[in-house]
């Protein structure tokens, strides 16, 4: 019997092809050119399976031109790049893979808070260019991590990995989230409180956003929210782009209106906007948030493992669209 056709729309980790080929004939895109819209329902034709990343969208249009396809495995948690109502409607089963990047995104968050708040790219900036000279008493003064008051917005599984970790710094948590916690989650997150939004941003000293991308969080926030924060906060966002407004936060970094944004993700990455390079307080990294050796690897193999059950008629552990069973 033939191999169902899949593809995989961009490299990855040669040992997680090999395992895909022993199962699919496996059309791999390897020359790291992310596909359009178009190239993307075109490659699609005639395949089974997708195994994609988040540079990929994997649109209605894309979904509609390709009546084959059954599954689309997406290799990371977030999956605001698929249509999952369109697949849903077409009998596609969606997949992501939650949970194995939670420590390591949660590690990466607090290596840009603490990077943001004591200010250590724009101190490595000033001895690169040879503009030290001398140590003074105010060079580079920052805001105490240490017994300050952590606010995250977005507390599923990542977010409390983070809370989880502030104990050591002796933080109060407060949180924001859709649903507040069981009372045992908020406590094992550092005995995390539930306040509303607008309390959350007026008195946390740094803000750390962990929510998913939808339409209701875009613009989540924007000048107004930022007007709610210290002056003296930061802000910290791992999660998505568009979920900050990034004019905005432009706007307001730029007239001192809080202190500094620590930033892995950006509206219209990898496109940029080139106010953020005129700041010196900012801290700005390109999506690498879950980017451990690891867990990239974990990752991986866990996309793979969901298009192998999909295909092979198991049940994928992480599937998005329970409602299907693909009779494809
Ligand atoms: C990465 O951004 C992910 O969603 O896994």
């Amino acid at each position: 019997m033939s191999k169902p056709e899949i593809l995989v729309t961009r490299p990855v980790f040669p040992d997680v092809l090999e395992r895909l080929a022993q199962h699919f004939e496996v059309d791999a895109n390897q020359n790291d050119r992310i596909l359009t819209e178009e190239e993307l329902a075109q490659r699609l034709h005639g395949k089974a399976g997708a195994f994609t990343t988040p540079t990929e969208r994997v649109t209605a249009r894309v979904i509609a031109a390709n009546p084959h396809l059954k599954a689309v495995c997406n290799m990371a948690v977030g999956y605001n790049n698929i249509d999952v109502d369109a697949a849903t409607r077409a009998g596609v089963i969606v997949t992501n893979t939650p949970d194995v990047l939670n420590e390591t995104t949660a590690d990466f968050a607090w290596a840009l808070l603490l990077a943001t708040a004591r200010r250590v790219t724009e101190a490595e900036h000033i001895l690169r260019a040879g503009k030290w000279d001398r140590w003074r008493f105010d060079t580079l003064l920052g805001a105490d991590v240490h017994g300050s008051t952590l606010g995250i917005i977005g507390m599923g599984r990542i977010g409390q990995a983070i809370a989880r970790r502030s104990t050591g710094f002796d933080m109060r948590v407060i949180y924001h989230n859709r649903s507040r916690l069981s009372q045992e989650l908020e406590a094992r997150a550092n005995h995390a409180r539930y306040v509303s939004r607008d309390e959350l941003l007026c008195s946390a000293d740094h803000v750390l956003l962990a929510l998913p991308y939808s339409p209701e969080s875009h613009h989540a926030i924007g000048a107004a929210e930022l007007a709610l924060m210290k002056r003296t906060a930061t802000l910290v966002n791992i999660a998505r782009g568009g979920i900050v407004d990034d004019a905005a936060l432009i706007a307001a970094l730029r007239a001192g209106r809080i202190a500094g944004a620590g930033l892995d993700v950006f509206e219209n990455e990898p496109a940029f906007n080139p106010g953020f390079l005129d700041l010196s307080n900012v801290v700005l990294t390109p999506h690498i948030a879950s980017a451990s050796e690891p867990t990239r690897r974990a990752m991986a193999n866990c996309a793979a493992d969901n298009l192998i059950a999909a295909l092979t008629g198991g049940n994928p552990p992480n599937i998005l669209n329970p409602r299907i069973q693909s009779g494809k």
